[in-house]
């Protein structure tokens, strides 16, 4: 299998899966994916969102029947293979998140503080929200393909 940009039919998928986790889907466009896809099939997703102010990663999930498996981790290190600059999230497993890099920041772009706004009014869940942030160059590069 092999990262790259999803096809139209890999996007429609996408858009299904994002429904379903109840994700990010604020000005989708298929270029700012990456999947993972066998024969057809999107097995994990992610995305970089270029904000004014920052890169976000956002938006990523691993289909029901392949969570568990390294994909999401192999997922969210590609993403940090192609970003230009350092990588801000919003999530609620920050656990997931730092064992790939990501650190919890209190200071932060506001492009994430509005995300935040916007993920606490309209997502109520019980976990905090927390602004994570890795730094460019401080991971090694991850195979680019699986
Ligand atoms: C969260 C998600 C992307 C993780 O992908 P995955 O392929 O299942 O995870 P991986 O197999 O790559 O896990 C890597 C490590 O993270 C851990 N991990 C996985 N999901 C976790 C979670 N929700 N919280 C904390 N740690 C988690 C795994 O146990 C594993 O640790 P280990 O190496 O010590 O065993 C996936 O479960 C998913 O799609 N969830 C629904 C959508 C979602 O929550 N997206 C993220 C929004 S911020």
């Amino acid at each position: 299998m092999v990262f790259k940009q999803p096809n139209e039919y890999e996007f429609e998928q996408v858009k299904q899966l994002v429904k379903e986790f109840w994700l990010d889907d604020l000005d989708m466009q298929p270029q700012q994916f990456s999947v993972l896809s066998d024969n057809g099939k999107v097995i994990a997703f992610g995305r970089l969102r270029e904000h004014a102010d920052a890169t976000e990663l956002c938006t990523m999930g691993v289909t029901k029947g392949f969570q568990k498996m390294g994909y999401g981790e192999k997922m969210v290190q590609h993403l940090q293979s192609i970003a230009k600059r350092d990588v801000f999230l919003v999530t609620i497993i920050p656990d997931f998140f730092s064992q790939i890099n990501f650190k919890i920041v209190n200071t932060y772009p506001d492009s994430l503080k509005k995300k935040v706004d916007r993920c606490s009014a309209d997502f109520h869940v019980g976990e905090t929200y927390n602004v994570m942030k890795w730094e460019l160059g401080t991971h090694p590069q991850p195979p680019l393909y699986l």
